[in-house]
C-alpha cells in the first residue's frame, strides 16, 4: 500500500502522544486511532473498518435519494451516502443557504451514530451545479471539447467544485469522459469528442479542477481530494457507453477486447492517474454482459491491473437492470453486481430490501465477508482522503460561490471559444464573408424558437434531468437575444419573434440589414434523446428557409451533436454550430459581432446524412459534411 498523508518528525509525533494521553486522562475517553487526522490514511481506514458491524459496513455501500434520506433513516440503516437525482432539490428555487441547512441535517444525524461516519452527498453537477437555482451553468462536454483548451476546462472544473461546494455538496458525478462514436445516442453531448485524445486531454484537465492537483510523486489510483474547497470526482459511464449498437442509450457495445481498450479505456488511465475518487460503472453491455456484473473489467482491469482504489458505483437502480430472464431476481442481480467489484449501490429508494439481501447473503456466505471489506475500505479512503472526518459540514462562507460573476465570466469565455463557425458567407452572390456582424445596423431581424429561452440552450442536465424550456428556471442568465441586444447600437432596431409568421416582423425584409437565425434541438437526456434522424426539429427548417430566402441569415444552431444540415446549407450565408451553450448567452455576441474571433474545432464528425453513421475520424471510408477538426476562424473586428 502507497502513500499515505502526514506525518511526521519523532518529535512532533511524541508530542502528540503526550498531548492525547493528558487529553485522554482529564476526558476520560480512549485514544480512538481512526478520528486522529495525523495517522495514515490506511491505519485509519483498518482501524476504523475493524470496529464496524455488519449493519454499518452495508450502510457504507448504501446510497439513497435525498426524499428518503430522514435522520431517522440514516440513523437506522447507517447509510453512508445520499444524492439529489436530476432536479431533486430541496425546495423550488432553493438558496445555497437551504442546500446547506438540509445537507447539515442529514449529517448531524450521521454524526450520531456509534462511529459517526460522515455521509458523502453526491450529485449531477455535469455543466457547473446544474441542479441549483442561480447556479452558473458552463456549455456541455461537446462544446468544452470544441475549445481544444485544456486549461479553461480545468479552470471550469474548479468553478464547478465551488458552486458544489457552495450548496454544501462534496461529490459530483462527472466527469462523463464517455467516448461518443455514434451521436445518435441520448447522451453524445456528455462526451468531449469521438476523437480518444481529446477525450483524454480534457479528462486529465477537468478532474484536477474538480479534485485539484495530485503531485508528481503521488501514486496511481490512489484518489486525491484536495480539501474543502473542492469536490471528489466520479469518471463515467465505464467503459464503452459511447459505443452502443446504433448510439441506443445503455445498449450492447460489440467491440473486440483491443478495440475496447484502444478507443473507450484510455480516459480512465488518465482518470486514474489524476487521483480520481470514483468512477461510474455503465448501463450498457459489452458483447453481450451487463457491465455492472463484468467482474473481470470492473476488478481485473479496473482494480487489479489499472491500480484504481477509489470506490466504484453503480449508476441509478442499475442493479435492478442487470439481470435478464430467467434470472430476473433482485437478489441475485444484487450478488453479481457486488461480487463483480461494485463499492457503493445507488439505490435509490428501496433500500430496506437492498440491505435485507445483502445482510442475508452475507451471512449465508454468498457474498464474501472479504468483498464487503474491500468495498467498506474505499469508501472510507475516499472519506479520509477528502477530510470529511475533520470538516463533515458544509462551509457557510462558500454560499457566496454560486453564479458568482467570476464563474459568469469564465462560462462566458468557454461559450465564445466552443463556438464552431461552419459557413461564412462562401456561396453567396458577393461571395464575402458575413462575419464579424455589424454593430451599427440600422435594423435587424432575431428570430427562432432558441432565440430567447435559457432553458433551450442549456439543454438536458438543467434544473431537471431531461431540462425544459424556459427562461425562468435557471435563475439568472443571459439568452443570445438579450446578448445581441446588449451587443449593438442602442440606435439599432431589433425585431424578435419566435417564427417569422407571427409577431412582429416586417413585411418589407428590405429594411433589415441582417437576421440571426437561432434553432435547434429541444432538451433531453439519455434514452429520450436517443434519435434515429437526427433532423432538425421542427419548425426549425421551415424557420430558416422563410428568413434565409429573404434575407442575409447568420443560423445558430443549438444542439447536443451535429444535425443533418446539408438541405439547407446553400440558404444559409453563415452557419454557427453553438452546441449547449448554458446560461451566459454573451459569449455567442461575442463572437458573431467580432469582439473576439472564432475559434472553435469540431470535436465531432458533422454527416451528410444519418446513413453515413456511425462514422468517426481516422474512418478508412470518410466523407463528411464537416470533418472533425474542421472550424473556420475570423479575427476580432476592427473598432479603431
Ligand atoms: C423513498 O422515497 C420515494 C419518493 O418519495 C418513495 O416513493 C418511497 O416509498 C421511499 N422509500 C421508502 C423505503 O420509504
Ligand atoms: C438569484 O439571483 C438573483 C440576482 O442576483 C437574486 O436576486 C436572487 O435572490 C437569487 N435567488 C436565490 C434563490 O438565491
Ligand atoms: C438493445 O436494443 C434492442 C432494441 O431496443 C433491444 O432489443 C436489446 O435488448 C438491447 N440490448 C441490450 C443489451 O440492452
Ligand atoms: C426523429 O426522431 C425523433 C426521436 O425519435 C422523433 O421525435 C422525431 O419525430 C423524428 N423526426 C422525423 C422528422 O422523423
Amino acid at each position: 500500500m502507497a502513500m499515505q498523508t502526514g506525518c511526521c518528525s519523532a518529535a512532533a509525533v511524541l508530542l502528540f502522544l503526550v498531548v492525547a494521553a493528558a487529553g485522554a486522562s482529564v476526558a476520560g475517553a480512549t485514544y480512538v486511532r481512526y478520528k486522529d487526522p495525523k495517522q495514515p490514511i490506511q491505519a485509519r481506514v483498518e482501524d476504523l473498518l475493524s470496529r464496524m458491524r455488519i449493519e454499518e459496513k452495508i450502510g457504507q455501500m448504501t446510497q439513497i435519494e435525498r426524499h428518503n434520506a430522514s435522520s431517522a433513516v440514516i440513523e437506522k440503516y447507517f447509510v453512508g451516502s445520499v444524492l439529489s437525482g436530476g432536479g431533486s432539490v430541496p425546495s423550488e428555487k432553493a438558496s445555497a443557504a437551504t442546500w446547506q441547512e438540509m445537507i447539515t441535517k442529514m449529517q448531524k444525524a450521521a454524526l450520531s451514530t456509534r462511529l459517526g461516519i460522515p455521509i458523502i452527498y453526491g450529485i449531477d453537477a455535469v455543466h457547473g451545479n446544474n441542479n441549483a437555482y442561480n447556479a452558473t451553468i458552463f456549455p456541455h462536454n461537446v462544446g468544452l471539447g470544441a475549445t481544444r483548451d485544456p486549461d479553461l476546462v480545468k479552470r471550469i472544473g474548479r468553478a464547478t467544485a465551488l458552486e458544489a461546494r457552495a450548496t454544501g455538496i462534496p461529490y459530483t458525478f462527472a466527469p462523463c469522459v464517455a467516448v461518443c462514436r455514434d451521436p445518435r445516442w441520448g447522451g453524445c453531448y456528455e462526451s468531449f469528442s469521438e476523437d480518444t485524445k481529446l477525450v483524454q486531454l480534457m479528462t486529465s484537465a477537468i478532474i484536477p479542477g474538480l479534485q485539484g492537483d495530485v503531485s508528481t510523486k503521488h501514486p496511481r489510483g490512489v484518489p486525491f481530494v484536495g480539501g474543502p474547497k473542492h469536490v471528489a470526482a466520479c469518471a463515467k459511464h465505464f467503459v464503452g457507453d459511447g459505443g452502443t449498437h446504433h448510439g441506443i442509450s445503455g445498449n450492447n457495445t460489440v467491440l473486440s477486447f483491443h478495440d475496447l481498450m484502444r478507443i473507450h479505456m484510455p480516459p480512465y488511465y488518465d482518470a486514474v492517474i489524476k487521483g480520481v475518487a470514483s468512477v461510474m460503472i455503465s448501463y450498457s453491455s459489452w458483447n453481450g454482459v451487463k457491465m455492472h456484473e463484468n467482474k473481470y473489467l470492473i476488478t481485473q482491469i479496473l482494480k487489479e491491473k489499472m491500480h484504481f482504489r477509489g470506490f466504484v458505483i453503480t449508476d441509478w437502480q442499475a442493479v435492478d437492470k442487470i439481470t435478464t430472464p430467467p434470472h430476473k431476481h433482485y437478489y441475485h442481480s444484487i450478488q453479481e453486481t457486488i461480487h463483480a467489484g461494485i463499492d457503493m449501490v445507488m439505490i435509490p429508494f428501496d433500500y430496506p430490501e437492498f440491505v435485507a439481501d445483502v445482510q442475508a447473503q452475507v451471512m449465508r456466505g454468498a457474498i464474501k465477508m472479504d468483498r464487503i471489506n474491500d468495498a467498506v475500505s474505499r469508501i472510507l479512503r475516499v472519506k479520509f482522503t477528502m477530510g470529511l472526518f475533520e470538516n463533515p459540514f458544509p462551509e457557510h462562507s462558500l454560499t457566496a460561490q454560486l453564479g458568482t460573476k467570476e464563474h459568469r465570466e469564465l462560462a462566458r469565455e468557454a461559450v465564445r471559444k466552443s463556438l464552431v463557425l461552419l459557413k461564412n458567407g462562401k456561396g453567396r452572390k458577393d461571395g464575402k464573408p458575413v462575419l464579424p456582424l455589424s454593430k451599427k445596423a440600422k435594423k435587424i431581424l432575431v428570430v427562432g424558437t432558441h432565440a430567447h429561452d435559457l432553458g433551450l440552450q442549456c439543454g438536458g442536465w438543467t434544473k431537471s434531468w431531461q431540462g425544459q424550456s424556459g427562461n425562468g428556471i435557471t435563475g439568472q442568465g443571459t439568452t443570445i437575444l438579450e446578448a445581441i441586444k446588449s451587443a449593438v447600437d442602442k440606435k439599432t432596431v431589433i425585431d424578435y419573434t419566435e417564427h417569422p409568421d407571427k409577431g412582429s416582423v416586417s413585411k418589407n425584409e428590405d429594411e433589415y440589414d441582417y437576421a440571426v437565425v437561432v434553432v435547434g434541438e429541444n432538451p433531453y437526456a439519455a434514452t429520450a434523446g436517443d434519435n434515429l434522424n437526427l433532423t432538425i426539429p421542427g419548425p426549425g427548417p421551415e424557420v430558416i428557409r422563410k428568413v434565409c430566402e429573404l434575407v442575409k441569415c447568420v443560423v445558430v444552431l443549438v444542439s447536443g451533436r451535429p444535425l443533418v444540415v446539408e438541405p439547407y446549407l446553400d440558404t444559409m450565408d453563415a452557419l454557427v454550430a453553438a452546441w449547449l451553450p448554458g446560461t451566459e448567452g454573451h459569449g455567442v455576441a461575442d463572437v458573431l459581432f467580432g469582439d473576439h474571433g472564432f475559434s472553435g474545432k469540431l470535436p465531432r464528425t458533422w454527416v451528410r446524412s444519418v446513413d453515413q453513421l456511425p462514422m468517426n475520424y481516422g474512418d478508412k471510408l470518410y466523407d463528411p459534411l464537416f470533418p472533425f477538426g474542421f472550424g473556420l476562424t475570423t479575427k476580432p473586428a476592427d473598432r479603431s
